[in-house]
């Protein structure tokens, strides 16, 4: 029907040149449009011009006219595209675009953890309006944290019915005397499900063992829970070393128990020693004995300088080192104290031992 037609028009104008310049359809360009599907138009016939869908009219005129000559009149129509507003920013998300007029394409993610509600883009309309509104991205939600048996669970935020929002942690703690393995925390994360859940497990260990010449707080010889403890002590003079108690541990051993270290004899006759700030003759040392990690002072001779110094020596689990230079009972002996203003001579007496305070 349409190519008919076309095929008569021409007829038509064939006809027609021969005696009148004509107009041919005028080459519209910058979205600028016309109606209907005419190729030649007579000379005085004006044209409406018009701009496409998505596109504003802006200067003018909007006629052109097909003048004497053939030629159609100029026009400076302009159709600039049509704006839609800018976008507002999103929550949880992001959004992309170049430009905001017609045909223009905002895409829109969200941040990991997130979900989209909505298309992921937008397209500006020939009407200036975007094609959807902007997506929301909500949070991805877990569920509960699965509870271990024998344990709980607490939240580092308030949870309000079953669910859980991605990045909410969780801590366990196992009812005592239960143990925890595994991570203590878990976390709902950008998948939608709970990092793994720990354990609570039954630990005992074995029912604990005395220390040599010590005593423990706990004399039934039952198994023990984890985190139970037990207390230990030395008999006198035996000197605890090492924690004063051990603790059930999640291996099912204990912590490493503490032991009893031994006093020794002060093996030295006839002299003063300096024993917990005091000098004492040895003979009144009753028993003799000092404790473990005790420290007592001799006294040496300097016989270069023709006075005593004092030399320490600490028991260690028994054993008491007397230094080499103790030379026992002095008659006499001066000592000095090479303090700078404080120059003191003080006489000792025999087998004497002074101090500077
Ligand atoms: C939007 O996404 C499409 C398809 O992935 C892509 O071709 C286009 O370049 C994107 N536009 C922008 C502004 O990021
Ligand atoms: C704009 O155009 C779209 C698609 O043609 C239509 O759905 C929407 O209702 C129009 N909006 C307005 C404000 O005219
Ligand atoms: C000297 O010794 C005395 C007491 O022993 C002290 O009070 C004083 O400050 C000392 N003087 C100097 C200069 O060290």
């Amino acid at each position: 029907m349409e190519r008919l037609f076309l095929l008569c028009s021409c007829l038509l104008v064939t006809t027609v040149t021969s005696q009148h310049s004509v107009c041919s359809r005028p080459n519209l360009q910058g979205n600028i449009e016309m109606a209907g599907i005419q190729r030649f138009f007579n000379p005085g016939v004006e044209l409406a011009l018009s701009c496409k869908q998505g596109y504003t009219p802006v200067l003018g005129p909007r006629k052109i006219v097909c003048t004497i000559n053939g030629e159609w009149t100029n026009t400076k129509l302009k159709c600039i595209p049509k704006q839609c507003p800018h976008p507002e920013l999103i929550t949880n998300g992001e959004l992309y675009y170049e430009d905001t007029v017609f045909q223009s394409t905002i895409n829109y993610t969200c941040h990991e953890g997130y979900i989209m509600t909505g298309p992921s883009s937008a397209v500006c309309q020939a009407n200036g309006t975007w094609s959807t509104p902007a997506p929301e991205c909500i949070p991805v939600s877990c569920g509960l944290a699965p509870v271990p048996l024998y344990g709980m669970v607490i939240y580092d935020k308030a949870i309000r019915g079953t669910t859980t929002n991605y990045g909410v942690t969780a801590t366990y703690i196992c009812n005592p005397p239960y143990a925890l393995f595994g991570n203590p925390f878990a976390e709902c994360t950008a998948s939608g499900s709970w990092t793994e859940t720990p354990e609570c497990r039954v630990v005992t260990c074995p029912p604990p063992e005395n220390i040599d010449r010590g005593y423990m707080s706990a004399n039934d010889k039952r198994e023990f829970f984890y985190r139970e403890t037990v207390k230990y002590d030395c008999e006198s003079p035996y000197v605890l070393e090492g924690n004063l108690e051990t603790v059930c541990q999640k291996s099912g051993r204990w912590s490493e128990k503490p032991s009893c270290k031994a006093p020794c004899a002060v093996a030295i006759r006839k002299a003063k020693i300096l024993y917990k700030g005091k000098k004492i003759w040895i003979k009144d040392l009753e028993p003799n004995r000092v404790l473990h990690l005790e420290i007592i002072s001799v006294f040496c001779m300097n016989k270069a300088m023709g006075c005593g110094y004092e030399v320490s020596t600490q028991c260690i689990d028994g054993v008491l080192k007397i230094p080499e230079c103790f030379e026992g009972i002095f008659s006499f002996c001066y000592k000095k104290a090479f303090q700078k203003l404080n120059r003191t001579k003080t006489k000792v007496k025999e087998g004497g031992f002074m101090v500077i305070d």
